[in-house]
């Protein structure tokens, strides 16, 4: 090995070991709404995995979908001196006093996969999906299947305020404007999870005569869908043919109802929003190196004709 090569690899040695006690000298706090769905689960999981592999010290926090508790958490970390917070905000509205909070701590906050309305300072980074284009790539989807004929639809809403289910009923309205035989004739909030799913849409299948002349059913997530799966096949219906189902997050099951020829599409949404929080974190600790304000994950459809058996194989050991 020729000198300089030795150097380098010196060098390199000394960065990974640098970066690694650096990740080992974090602690942080990470505010999560709870358990509503099989994507919440594994976006826990993972977040957990990642810590641990970076040797960062997790302090974990189950909201129980209540932002009262969310600030509480936030508060209590503040008060034990973490050196940063992740937060997946369950609504979108009343950061402003915590966040605040926080910032006068000098303690960076990083918004994982929702959105805040409030002023950008409050945060390093926010690490999510495009929303809005998530319900877009659905509600274009959907267009290009049906084509001219009438099409009605239901709409299976995310969490009332928070900002999935905002942006992603504008991303789909979006797509079918301009569209006259596309109608949203019923849309209510499942709050993302599998049995309010499937309680809203026997509701929408008992006033919209046995849900026969219904053409899709667009969930704002994978769970709702697969409780609004079961209420159609109760119905007496056969999901996916006569009632498409679109969705979001690519969790396993729903690939497990693509298989079954009862799902027809989903959006991906990606479980692995703390590995780049962290690489945020750890250079933002080292060096002062500020992020961009928004890191976009992406939204890739999948159909049946992605392979949903192996997709399912690939995700089912993720903490789904
Ligand atoms: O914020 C992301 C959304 O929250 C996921 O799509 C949904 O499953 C979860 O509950």
């Amino acid at each position: 090995m020729t000198i300089l090569k030795r150097l380098a690899l010196a060098a390199g040695i000394a960065t990974a070991l640098s970066s690694s006690a650096l990740a080992a000298d974090m602690t942080v706090g990470f505010s999560q709404i709870g358990s509503e769905s099989g994507w919440r689960a594994a976006e826990t999981s993972v977040t957990k995995q990642e810590a641990e592999k970076r040797g960062v010290n997790l302090k974990f926090a189950d909201a129980q979908q209540k932002q009262e508790n969310q600030i509480k958490a936030i508060r209590g970390f503040i008060a034990q001196g973490v050196d940063a917070i992740l937060v997946a905000p369950v609504v979108a509205t009343g950061w402003e006093s915590v966040l605040g909070e926080a910032k006068e701590a000098n303690i960076p906050v990083v918004l994982l996969d929702r959105g805040i309305d409030g002023p950008e300072d409050l945060y390093l980074t926010s690490v999510a999906s495009d929303q809005v284009k998530e319900g877009r790539v659905a509600g274009e989807w959907l267009v290009k299947t049906v084509g001219d004929k009438p099409c009605n639809i239901v709409e299976l809403q995310g969490t009332v305020g928070s900002t999935p289910a905002i942006n992603r009923k504008k991303g789909f309205e979006e797509a079918i404007a301009g569209h006259a035989n596309f109608k949203i004739i019923r849309s209510q909030t499942g709050d993302f999870t599998r049995s309010k799913g499937k309680e809203v849409m026997e509701g929408f299948l008992k006033a919209e005569n046995g849900g026969k002349d219904l053409c899709a059913m667009y969930a704002h997530n994978d769970d709702m869908a697969v409780g609004g799966i079961q209420a159609i096949k109760d119905a007496g219906l056969k999901p996916g043919k006569d009632i498409l189902v679109v969705s979001i997050d690519a969790v396993p099951d729903i690939f497990k109802a693509m298989e079954a020829g009862e799902a027809n599409a989903t959006v991906e949404l990606t479980p692995n929003m703390a590995g780049p929080a962290f690489d945020v974190l750890e250079a933002f600790k080292k060096d002062g190196t500020v992020p961009p304000k928004f890191i976009i994950t992406e939204s890739k459809l999948y159909t049946p004709a992605d392979d949903p058996k192996g997709e399912y194989e690939r995700r089912k050991g993720l903490g789904y």
